[in-house]
């Protein structure tokens, strides 16, 4: 069996070691020579809409899939003309922007921050007015890990807030003062069976995730289920086959869909050593027509990004259960170069490795 992937990152990287124990041979295309995924399985360097390259990624492929959300919903659909594409293009163009998502969010009938659409700074200012201070400036394309936004606490930050976004399309939308940030990973097997992780508790700083714990501690069965069908009538109504990444804000009035991504995702990267079958394994397995694998979970994760500088490997593999996890990315500032997972028998228990963990990822 061979699949293709759409972009080559760490999250291709770890599809292909998935990949390898289900026997599943990956065959990724990306621009970057020095791709993640290239590390682990064949990389095609080529530019997404390179016709000639594209014709050559398809050829002997059973499945496409993709792991980068910013590709081109041209390349993916000239792809899907030859060759079956899990999850689809719609999915992939719903997601790409952030208009189509909200739309998407409302017409199921999940609760999401209210926005306005700005396609320029006329049109920003009228959609503060409607939305109120504070507020989040956004790209509605090609936004990631807090790039392309802007806080706006009041009137006369929207003229920088402009310069950030660079004039881009954007959404004007409120300013959520939540509890926590909560993300739920949920997939759908092309025969319509559904399986989810348990929800996962995110702390972002600049806009990046630094930290998860799965599962999110003191979560009621309720808000559980609710997230689960949330997840449900996207997964439904898409038609998806694959895994799909939701992040909440959770409120006091409940939770709210901030995005979502048509694919496996960083807070799901506990699921490699904390759950029966992975993230990437139940990705492959949907995306492969196979059935899903156990998404039961086995104590408590922690896991930790490792931002911007090599750590000291060493001394983290020194630390009891600890799973280090490099990409072989160059450093650079907010580059996420790896992973660290902890998994412990109870809540404290991840909180004391993690600690350990940081204090080495600080000391360098
Ligand atoms: N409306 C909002 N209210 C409060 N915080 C927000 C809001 N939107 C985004 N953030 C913060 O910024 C982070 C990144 O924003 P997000 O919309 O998820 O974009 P990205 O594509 O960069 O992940 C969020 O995880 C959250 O911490
Ligand atoms: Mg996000």
């Amino acid at each position: 069996m061979r699949v293709g992937v759409l972009g080559a990152g760490q999250l291709g990287q770890m599809l292909a070691v998935a990949g390898r124990r289900l026997g599943i041979e990956l065959r990724f295309l990306a621009p970057d020579p020095l791709s993640p995924a290239g590390m682990r399985a064949e990389l095609i360097v080529a530019e997404y809409e390179n016709e000639a390259a594209l014709a050559h990624f398809v050829d002997g492929l059973d499945f496409a899939t993709y792991e980068f959300e910013s590709i081109p919903a041209s390349a993916l659909r000239s792809v899907a003309e030859r060759i079956v594409v899990r999850p689809s293009v719609r999915a992939l163009e719903i997601a790409q922007d952030r208009a189509n998502e909200k739309e998407c969010f409302e017409r199921l009938g999940i609760p999401t921050p209210r926005s306005v659409v700005a396609d320029s700074l006329r049109e920003a200012r009228a959609g503060l007015e409607m939305v109120g201070l504070p507020a989040m400036l956004k790209t509605r394309r090609l936004g990631y890990d807090g790039k392309g936004q802007s806080v706006i606490r009041q009137n006369s930050d929207l003229e920088r807030g402009w310069v950030t976004v660079a004039g881009a399309p954007s959404l004007v939308e409120a300013f959520i003062p939540f509890t926590r940030e909560l993300s739920i990973i949920a997939v759908r097997s092309a025969d319509g069976e559904v399986a989810f992780y348990p929800l996962v508790e995110n702390h972002h700083s600049e806009g990046i995730l630094r930290f998860s714990l799965a599962p999110a501690p003191g979560v009621a069965p309720s808000v559980q289920s609710r997230a689960e069908d949330f997840a449900k009538r996207l997964l439904d109504d898409l038609e998806y086959v694959g895994v799909l990444a939701i992040e909440f804000f959770e409120t006091p009035d409940g939770l709210l869909a901030n995005e979502m991504a048509p694919r496996v995702h960083n807070t799901g990267h506990w699921t490699i050593e904390g759950a029966d079958t992975s993230q990437f394994e139940n990705h492959l397995r949907a995306v492969t027509g196979m059935h899903l694998g156990s998404t039961e979970v086995h104590g408590v994760c922690g896991m930790v990004n490792v931002i911007g500088q090599e750590p000291d490997v060493g001394r983290l593999r020194e630390i009891p259960d600890v799973h280090v996890h490099m990409y072989g990315k160059t450093p650079a500032p907010r580059r996420k170069l790896g992973h660290i997972t902890v998994v412990a028998a109870d809540l404290e228990g991840v909180r004391n490795a993690v600690a350990k963990v940081r204090a080495v990822l600080a000391r360098k």
